[in-house]
């Protein structure tokens, strides 16, 4: 029996996007010769958190981006996905040309998918299931908020009750304590959207231009993440991340590889009782 290889959620499938690009050069000279999302953080290396996150919400049809200089030691580090219980396709941004500039590049894998997007450096102890099924049941996109410290090294969401208004890349004077954090739910029209930018002041395409787009339309809605988080691109939140994944990997333990999820098995349980109910139609030979 195979698994299934993308999560379905009312009949809908959705894939994930890990961008693990970019020059890492607030960690230097950590990211001289190796890649950030390989630096350990607690037990692991740092791009596990975020392929964890994504089988642990029944996503296991995942493309990774990075750069040509550290594709070679990423595919080594995660291989085809099988020891995962996944599956690993790869794509290289030749130039650190931003966080929309990256996801570009999963036009093709996407097809007419609905994607969750990860950046590689994010890091949490909670779970993204809960809302992976409520963005399937909805339209348009979803972002994550949670509640910060330092908002002027975030994108900062402008809040009214119901809605994100506006969001502002690294603000001088943030309106919230609100960053939109690294995990973003997308439909497939985010490719078009994409094509429309132009590179910011920092010579980058934004995302946070690709989710004032969606407000704009209309079309973004925010959950607010319950549970710890951080990111770790720079040496404070490499160390912040680092502390809190050790804690949580000496409570619940690592594993060398991704077990298969409950609900993977419970998928697997149906299956067999669909087949062992077909088979007892026939009569038994005697
Ligand atoms: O961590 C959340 C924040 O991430 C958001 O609040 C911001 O809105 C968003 O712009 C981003 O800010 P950073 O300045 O921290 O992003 P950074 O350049 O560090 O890139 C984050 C990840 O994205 C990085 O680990 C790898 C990936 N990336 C980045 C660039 C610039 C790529 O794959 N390719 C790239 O060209």
């Amino acid at each position: 029996m195979t698994l299934n290889s993308r999560a379905y959620y009312n009949g809908n499938t959705m894939k994930g996007v890990i961008l693990a690009g970019g020059k890492g050069v607030r960690l230097y000279p950590l990211t001289k010769v190796t890649n950030k999302h390989l630096l350990p953080v607690g037990k692991e290396p740092m791009i596990f958190n975020p392929v964890r996150k994504l089988i642990e919400a029944g996503v296991t049809d995942i493309l990774i981006v990075t750069s040509t200089e550290q594709m070679g030691s990423i595919v080594n580090l995660l291989g085809s996905g099988k020891d995962f219980g996944c599956k690993f396709t790869y794509k290289v941004q030749d130039r650190a040309g931003g966080i929309a500039d990256a996801l570009a590049l999963a036009e093709d894998f996407a097809g007419n998918e609905k994607i969750i997007v990860i950046l590689g450096d994010n890091i949490t102890t909670a779970s993204l299931k809960l809302h992976a099924e409520k963005f399937s049941k909805g339209t348009g996109a979803m972002v994550l908020v949670k509640k910060v410290g330092d908002p002027t090294r975030y994108g900062v969401a402008v809040l009214d009750e119901q809605q994100v208004v506006k969001i502002e890349e690294k603000p001088e004077n943030p309106s919230s304590d609100f960053a939109v954090i690294g995990y973003y739910f997308y439909p497939p029209s985010v490719f078009g959207i994409i094509k429309g930018l132009s590179p910011s002041a920092r010579g980058e395409f934004e995302i946070t231009d690709v989710n004032n787009e969606f407000i704009r339309r209309g079309e973004l809605s925010y959950e607010v993440l319950d549970g710890d988080w951080t990111d770790a691109g720079t040496f404070e939140s490499l160390l912040e991340a680092s502390k809190l994944l050790l804690a949580h990997h000496n409570e619940h333990g690592t594993h060398p590889h991704v077990l298969v999820s409950n609900e993977q098995i419970g998928e697997m349980i149906r299956e067999y009782e669909e087949k062992i109910a077909e088979l007892k139609k026939f009569p038994k030979a005697s």
